[in-house]
């Protein structure tokens, strides 16, 4: 196992990187458009990182919210936010724990790349939060990588280790040591079981993307 003081954590990773991703998702125009015929107003974005949703939907008029376990990635979206003269509700927060928000209180929740970054049971109390914290018959829209084949490039090999069904920590790269848990796509339809699934894709970088939403 690798030592701890080997492993980056995420504020480590936000640190030496800087800005993440700055493009919104592929389908995120095709999301915002959904919610907006469906009036959606509020929307958290679980795991926001350096805000690139934040702003995409801030500037198409909605009321964002964003939690994130690093404080300098949560930084870096109050800079891009405060550059382009916008505003969101932002929480330090790590997702395995009761979300600081009341029941009910968001139309829609989006979740790129985040909630595959634990253990299962983790996971699945993740979930139980997200559903909490909508109000009936809201959007949900997560996206989470796809196990692939091992890569050709052997520098982009990660090693990774299993240490439950699913769940790998890569012993190289760049997000050593952080739980990856990759999901069929039976499985994260079993996971939102308690949700409509609406749709379930991949995209163009093979992560799995589903869009549900909370029953009435
Ligand atoms: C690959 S980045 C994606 C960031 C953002 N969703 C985006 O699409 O630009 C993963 C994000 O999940 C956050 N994260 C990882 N584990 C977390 C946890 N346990 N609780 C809250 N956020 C977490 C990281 O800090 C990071 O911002």
């Amino acid at each position: 196992m690798l030592a701890a003081s080997t492993m980056p954590t995420w504020d480590e990773i936000f640190r030496e990187q800087g800005y993440f991703f700055l493009s919104p998702h592929p389908d995120m125009a095709r999301i915002a458009a959904l919610f907006r015929g469906h009036g959606v107003k509020r929307i958290l974005d679980v795991g926001c990182g350096t805000g690139r949703h934040l702003v995409y939907l801030s500037r198409l008029g909605f009321q964002m919210d964003g939690l994130d376990s690093s404080s300098h990635a949560l930084a870096l979206s109050y800079r891009w936010l405060d550059e382009e003269g916008l505003s969101a509700g932002l929480r330090e927060h790590l997702m395995e724990r009761p979300f600081p928000y009341s029941d009910g209180l968001f139309d829609a929740l989006i979740s790129i790349q985040v909630i595959h970054h634990n253990l299962l049971k983790d996971i699945v109390f993740t979930v139980s939060e997200i559903e909490r914290v909508l109000k009936p018959g809201a959007f949900v829209f997560i996206t989470v990588p796809a196990l692939r084949s091992k890569p050709e490039n052997p520098e982009e090999d990660w090693q990774l280790r299993q240490v439950e069904n699913g769940t790998y920590i890569p012993m190289q790269g760049p997000e050593r040591g952080i739980p990856h848990h990759y999901f069929t796509e039976n499985e994260l339809c079993e996971v939102f079981g308690s949700f409509e699934i609406l749709e379930i894709s991949t995209d163009s970088t093979d992560h799995r993307c589903l869009l549900g939403s909370k029953r009435a």
